[in-house]
């Protein structure tokens, strides 16, 4: 079934329920203009702020957390009474009955003075109950439309979850690979970033997040969080204007370009001011250059944390220098509501902090919650969890067969010695699946599973048994994840411990079973607890005993296939060496299995490619593409290590071979120019080949262009000999950057592009725009 169809089919009935939510306008027993849905929403909005008070207004732009159990909101206590008292305006959303926000948001419609809903806000990042491959992975794929239909599952399984604002996409543009949250951005280049979130706020919103499929998204971290000194979080960054406006801004303004209804305000600091206070990013760009007129909610505890920057003296303080750069609502900050003295109330009346100011934050509050269909469709029908979860039912049969397919175009093929891979059931009798992420469907899906759960994950070993029925397959842990016991936190914010024995090892069964086998498949990686935010590594290798594992079973002699699981790309030379082929599985999601025994026996050829550009070793890092030349390009590099990566952005390889040839520039009879370049499959199989154009500015003014920057790419799929000529327009958009002042500039010139595999090969071809 058609995904539109699916949908309507399944809300149907959603709108019938709608009826029963906000028609009555019986707050004061009279239909103010505010609940009147006929008419235009800037109307409903002036009306309803003229009635509130200061303290309703400072209530409305203070957002707090709720998570399992119940008991946070019994008995007039906890969140009952603060929404009873006009104290919180939306919630953080981590409780998983939907039942419970209808509790919630009842007591907003019905006990408070004007019964303005409440809005309920998650990390929905790669799936909510069904979980997607991360998304550097998904960004790998180059195909940005994935991104838009994860999203339009995500969407509604959220909504039936009870959540209405999304926290996704993430923005931010994955520099150094040490900073453990690259593992949600769409990877290292702006470009392609900026595609990959554009189609995720269509996906998430649906063009309009009012309807009950649909949910607001939220662009974050606003901005440069990625670029945080040596990789480490919610630390300062060091980058100028150039930067900001041509790395860090572009998937933002695509984001916003896209009708995105928010934007979150990140940890970090930008030249010297915390981006939650930051006038100029918030105001002068968004506001100003931008003419974007949505919602700005700062990230968790941010302004409190200006303090701890040693940029506010106290929390009062705080919430007025995030007021007045422009930032509207606080996440758990309580820099608004629960500061020293009144907070905003106090500011306001100390004349630190302007009511047109706070009017406008409450203005884009009331705007967003009008636009997300909050005062038409407050309460959530408890029972469409059961029919978008249901294992048996056509939209969950229909997101596992999307999930699987974007797990397998994001998986990459780096090595594949010999044609190791694809394997073949016929040539096999026993295969050794050996390491810790083998039969583990916890791991498989990421740091932010939202709702998913690995007993509802299809694990390596299960995929493979399925796909291989004759073969016998010998699955052995060999060792813990990690020497430290792995815990997991829980929705109420518990930490437990979940692994069985951090110090479990036992290479000696891993290497019997080896011997025994014809082919190892060693499923190793890093524990998803050492991937997302707060997680940063120094050393980029397999975490725990599992290298040592992997020497042992190398030893047997046998050939290896290595999947590694990740949420960065793991530098693991002696994996690389000694493995027969490698696949970089990433977090794969909920059909993580199934989707890569896809790839392993060539069900599906691989053709994802790195997002990120993998360092030989650690001290490579930051390692990116986009890099400056310098003033001696061919000299400057670290003595001990080569300057390139060991693999590439751009790069993977598939179960054939391309070949590029006669990359030329043509002038169309318009005058307009295009790129072109034949690619031929030069190899036995047919394939998919991720076709690149990069672009270079020989001498710009406006500051140093990179030595290569993506511009364009083409997914082919070629049969045996067969070639296709592929074609880029050389235009503006394509060739041109972005001014300090913010203005888009394309100059005449000189300029090179490349049409190639990868970022680092190709032949360059000169030509004048
Ligand atoms: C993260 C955000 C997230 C928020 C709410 C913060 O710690 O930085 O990405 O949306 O928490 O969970």
């Amino acid at each position: 079934m058609k995904n539109a169809c699916l949908f309507s089919v399944l809300f149907a009935a959603a709108s019938a329920f709608a009826a029963e939510g906000w028609t009555d306008c019986n707050r004061n027993g009279t239909c103010d203009p505010y609940e009147d849905p006929s008419l235009p929403v800037e109307r409903r909005v002036e009306d309803l702020l003229a009635r509130m008070t200061p303290e309703e207004k400072a209530g409305q732009l203070y957002q707090d957390c709720a998570s399992d159990p119940k008991e946070n909101f019994d008995a007039g206590q906890g969140f009952h009474a603060k929404i009873r008292d006009g104290r919180i305006g939306s919630f953080i959303w981590n409780c998983s009955a939907p039942g419970e926000r209808n509790r919630y948001q009842r007591a907003a419609l019905e006990e408070t003075r004007l019964g303005i809903p409440l809005s309920f806000a998650h990390d929905v990042i790669h799936g909510c109950n069904l979980i997607f491959p991360i998304s550097p992975a998904l960004a790998g794929a180059f195909e940005p439309e994935l991104f838009r239909r994860m999203q339009r599952i995500a969407a509604v399984e959220a909504r039936a979850q009870g959540v209405d604002w999304c926290f996704a996409p993430m923005c931010d543009v994955a520099r150094d690979v040490r900073w453990g949250r690259v593992q949600e951005t769409c990877g290292e280049d702006p470009y392609l970033a900026a595609l990959c979130v554009a189609e995720q706020v269509k996906g998430f919103q649906n063009g309009d997040p009012s309807s009950p499929d649909a949910v607001a998204a939220c662009l974050k971290h606003f901005v440069g969080y990625s670029a945080g000194t040596g990789g480490r979080d919610y630390t300062a960054t060091h980058f100028g204007e150039w930067d900001l406006r041509n790395i860090y801004l572009p998937p933002f303004r695509a984001g916003v370009d896209a009708g995105v209804a928010t934007i979150m305000s990140s940890f970090n600091d930008i030249d010297g001011i915390p981006a939650c206070a930051n006038r100029h990013t918030l105001t002068d760009v968004l506001r100003g250059e931008w003419k974007w007129n949505g919602l700005v909610v700062s990230d968790w505890d941010a302004i409190g944390e200006l303090c701890f920057w040693g940029y506010a003296a106290n929390r009062a303080e705080a919430g007025a220098l995030a007021m007045n750069a422009g930032n509207d609502v606080d996440m758990m900050g309580g820099a608004f509501v629960q500061a020293q003295g009144e907070g905003l109330v106090g500011e306001v009346k100390a004349g630190r902090v302007s009511a047109a100011a706070v009017d406008e934050a409450v203005r884009r509050l009331l705007r967003f919650k009008f636009r997300v269909g909050l005062f038409e469709r407050p309460y959530v029908d408890e029972g469409r969890l059961a029919k978008v979860t249901d294992e048996a039912g056509d939209f969950r049969k229909a997101a596992r067969v999307l999930a699987r397919e974007a797990a397998a175009k994001a998986c990459v093929l780096a090595k594949n010695a010999k044609e190791t891979l694809p394997l073949d059931p016929a040539k096999l009798k026993r295969v050794a699946l050996i390491g810790p992420m083998g039969d583990d469907g916890d791991e498989m899906i990421g740091a932010w599973f939202a709702h998913g759960r690995g007993e509802e994950t299809v694990s390596l070993a299960a995929g493979l048994k399925a796909a291989m029925p004759d073969v016998a397959i010998d699955v052995v842990k060999g060792c813990a994840l990690n020497t430290e016991a792995k815990t997991t936190t829980l929705q109420d914010g518990k930490a437990v411990v979940v692994s069985d024995d951090p110090s479990f090892y036992d290479a000696a069964a891993a290497v019997e079973a080896a011997k025994a086998a014809d082919l190892v498949v060693m499923a190793v990686g890093e524990l998803k607890g050492w991937t997302g935010e707060n997680t940063s590594r120094a050393f980029l290798g397999l975490t725990g005993r599992q290298q040592e594992l992997f020497d042992a079973v190398a030893e047997s002699g046998k050939p290896i296939v290595t999947v590694l699981f990740c949420g960065r790309p793991l530098s693991v030379p002696a994996v690389w060496e000694k493995s027969a082929a490698v696949l970089y599985a990433w977090q794969p999601g909920s059909e993580a299995g199934n989707a890569l025994a896809d790839v392993l026996l060539g069900k599906v050829d691989p053709s994802g490619r790195f997002s990120m550009s993998v360092p030989r070793d650690r001290g490579q890092c930051p390692i990116f593409y986009n890099h400056a030349t310098g003033s001696r390009p061919w000299d400057g590099h670290y003595r001990d290590l080569p300057r390139k990566p060991a693999y590439p952005f751009g790069y993977g390889l598939t179960y054939t071979t391309f070949a590029y040839t006669n990359p030329k520039v043509t002038r169309r009879a318009d005058g307009t120019l295009e790129a072109t370049a034949k690619v031929t499959n030069t190899g036995k199989r047919a394939g998919t080949e991720v076709v690149q154009l990069y672009i270079n500015q020989l001498a710009c003014r406006g500051g140093w262009r990179p030595r290569r920057e993506l511009r364009g790419f083409e997914r082919i799929t070629l049969q045996p000999g067969e070639s296709r000529e592929v074609v880029f327009a050389l235009d503006e958009k394509r060739l041109g950057y972005v001014k300090r002042d913010g203005q888009f500039a394309c100059d005449h010139g000189e300029y090179k592009f490349w049409i190639a595999p990868d970022s680092v090969s190709g032949d360059e071809v000169l030509f004048n725009y």
